[in-house]
């Protein structure tokens, strides 16, 4: 461990920050600017602007850079539902909102099997003073989203996130179910934004054609590819005064619930939700004393771990400074990650008709971090019990270090490193697919280098994440790389009553999945920076820019490119391409 002097320079960054910008005990870090003291820092640049589309009296949308997402051709619909509407307001800490769902009538008659396409809409809005906040949606205990809320402007904002929940179909039309949403909000005489919200499913279905040959095609290989079966929550059941995740408080915290896997499973993959909060909220910026910037989220089975998740570092649209999200987003914030873990080769354990427990703990973890799993299960259609073994399973402790060097307690270089390899080797015997060998491998590698200067007043972090995953059984395998190049820049210049705050950030969210039907990649980088300058402790102005590239290629012909660029609260350029004139295709 380096110098004990570490804390003391974070602490002071952190003072620093806290006496410009007041805190509330709803921000533990003290380093979250309000939409308040943001609004006050942001009106003198929109003034200057006056030109400007965005004047701070009329509605903002703020938004997510993702790809559009389709219905397949030729399907029927959509069969749209309202599922919730709610306006959100003093829920920190009470129990979360439900509401009875029961499949849309459009749906029985069609079946899960004939759903092409499910879209789960959230629309929201807030008019008022607010932090971010994170919230989450559940159907029957299964986490369907989860994303932070965008802060208000005087004059309002909304936004709305489309996620793809096809991979759902079979809970969307299992029967009625308890949807649960919950959004941790704080209402007082300064923190007044109320979120307003609906939640709304939009449903396609097979066009005859393709609902006739999808029912004639009952090959093992599409059988694999289709959405599962089942899926089982392993998350808190209600009633909670919380959402339904589970609250992973330290490093020594493991939080479980017991899973029984019906006995004729032949596939299994759990889904794993996680969002840090409080003291880990910028986890990718925490000094030795706050245990370093390494964490990770492993996946338990009966004790044993048998996964791990890397996260990617959502940065929430009151991360670093809010205004560098205003009006795009923070990649995933909207609309997080999950991360699947293949669990198939444990299905010989998994099969003996008895609960398991399935678990999940923070490594290295402050307070707090929300977890939670949807256990995806696809069944044999032809017999009630399907068999299986461990074949082998390897998973060596985790490697990693810290090291850090300071000459005077406060300027110095820390570099973290971990990295972690996981297999495991199972077969299982099915009627649908016969006897199949899975393997499940994990190879992680993360970095972190934090640079302070200036007498602690400039941080310089740079953080690489490289998680490889791969599944290889004869009908769905799988090869998934993901790298997280993440770069943050904090400083000041100026000194007593004159005083310059600048943030720069680039963070990165690059994919390739390479299965048996389609190759694709993704690459989507954003790229800020924003400014404050301070007059006499007063806020004197902010100015802040965004540039953004998100590139989406898949070897089925799908593409989707994106360029844009935004400066202050407007969009300057904004190109993107959904044929992509074969340019993306290299
Ligand atoms: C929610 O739906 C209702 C009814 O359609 C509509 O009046 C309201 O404006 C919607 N709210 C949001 C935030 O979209
Ligand atoms: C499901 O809920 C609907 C609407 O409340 C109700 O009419 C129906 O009887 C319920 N079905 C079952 C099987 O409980
Ligand atoms: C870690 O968290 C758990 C669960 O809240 C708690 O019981 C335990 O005392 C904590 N351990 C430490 C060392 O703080
Ligand atoms: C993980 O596996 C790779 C490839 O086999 C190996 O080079 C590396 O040293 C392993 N790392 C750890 C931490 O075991
Ligand atoms: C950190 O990242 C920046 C931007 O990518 C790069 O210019 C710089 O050289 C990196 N620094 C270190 C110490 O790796
Ligand atoms: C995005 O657009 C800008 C402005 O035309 C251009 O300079 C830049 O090269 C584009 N970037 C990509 C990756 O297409």
């Amino acid at each position: 461990m380096p110098a004990s002097s570490a804390p003391r320079t974070l602490l002071l960054c952190s003072c620093f920050l806290t006496l410009l910008f007041h805190s509330t005990a709803a921000s533990p870090r003290g380093l979250r600017f309000s939409a308040e003291d943001i609004d006050a820092a942001a009106l003198p640049a929109s003034n200057r602007a006056s030109t400007s589309r965005s004047s701070s009296k009329a509605k903002s949308t703020f938004f997510e850079v993702s790809r559009p997402i389709h219905p397949p051709r030729g399907s029927r619909g959509p069969c749209s539902t309202l599922l919730l509407s709610h306006s959100f307001a003093s829920t920190f800490n009470k129990p979360p909102i439900t509401a009875a769902y029961s499949p849309p009538a459009c749906l029985p008659a069609a079946g899960a099997g004939d759903v092409s396409f499910a879209v789960l809409e959230w629309t929201a809005e807030c008019h008022g003073v607010q932090y971010g906040r994170t919230y989450g949606v559940w159907l029957g205990g299964v986490e369907l989203l989860r994303g932070s809320t965008a802060e208000p402007r005087p004059g309002g904002v909304t936004w709305s996130v489309h996620k793809d929940v096809t991979k759902y179909s079979s809970l969307l039309s299992a029967g009625n179910s308890t949807l649960t949403v919950y959004l941790g909000n704080l209402i007082d005489d300064n923190y007044n934004g109320v979120y307003d919200a609906n939640l709304t499913l939009h449903l396609y279905f097979r066009g005859s054609a393709a609902a006739a040959a999808a029912a004639a095609d009952r090959s093992p290989s599409t059988a694999a590819q289709a959405p599962a079966d089942l899926i089982l929550p392993v998350s808190r059941s209600l009633p909670v005064d919380d959402g339904l995740w589970f609250v992973v408080q330290n490093t020594t915290d493991i939080e479980s619930a017991p899973v029984a896997v019906p006995a004729n499973a032949y596939r299994a993959v759990l889904e794993v939700c996680v969002s840090s909060h409080g003291f880990d909220e910028a986890w990718y910026m925490n000094t030795p004393a706050e245990n370093g910037p390494f964490r990770e989220v492993t996946v338990l089975l009966d004790g044993d771990v048998v996964g791990a998740v890397w996260p990617f570092p959502v940065i929430y649209t009151d991360g670093i400074n809010p205004l560098i999200w205003r009006p795009i987003t923070g990649i995933g914030s909207f609309n997080m990650p999950t991360y699947d873990i293949e669990l198939t080769p444990f299905l010989g354990k998994l099969l003996d008709g008895k609960a398991h427990e399935v678990g999940f703990a923070v490594t290295n973890a402050q307070r707090f971090w929300y977890v939670n799993a949807n256990l995806h299960l696809w069944l044999d259609p032809k017999s009630s019990v399907t068999t299986g073994g461990l074949v082998s399973y390897d998973a060596p402790k985790l490697a990693g270090s810290i090291v850090g060097h300071s000459k005077d307690g406060f300027d110095g270089e820390y570099r973290a490193s971990a990295s972690r390899n996981i297999s495991a080797t199972g077969w299982v015997m099915s009627s649908t697919h016969g006897y199949v060998t899975t393997s499940f491998t994990q190879r992680l590698v993360f970095a972190n280098t934090n640079v302070v200067s200036h007498k602690g007043d400039a941080q310089d972090i740079n953080q690489t994440i490289d998680a490889r995953t791969e599944v290889a059984g004869a009908y769905y395998a799988q090869r998934v790389h993901q790298s997280f190049p993440l770069y943050i820049f904090q400083g000041a210049d100026g000194s007593g009553s004159n005083q310059r705050l600048t943030r720069r950030v680039e963070i990165g969210f690059v994919e390739t999945r390479e299965g048996p039907a389609k190759t694709s990649t993704l690459r989507n980088m954003q790229k800020a920076e924003a400014e404050l300058v301070m007059r006499a402790d007063k806020e004197a102005g902010a100015s802040w820019r965004m540039h953004q590239v998100y590139s989406y290629g898949a070897s089925n012909g799908a593409c989707y490119v994106r360029n844009v660029t935004s400066v202050g609260y407007d969009v300057l350029f904004d190109h993107y391409d959904a044929s992509c004139g074969g340019a993306s295709r290299r």
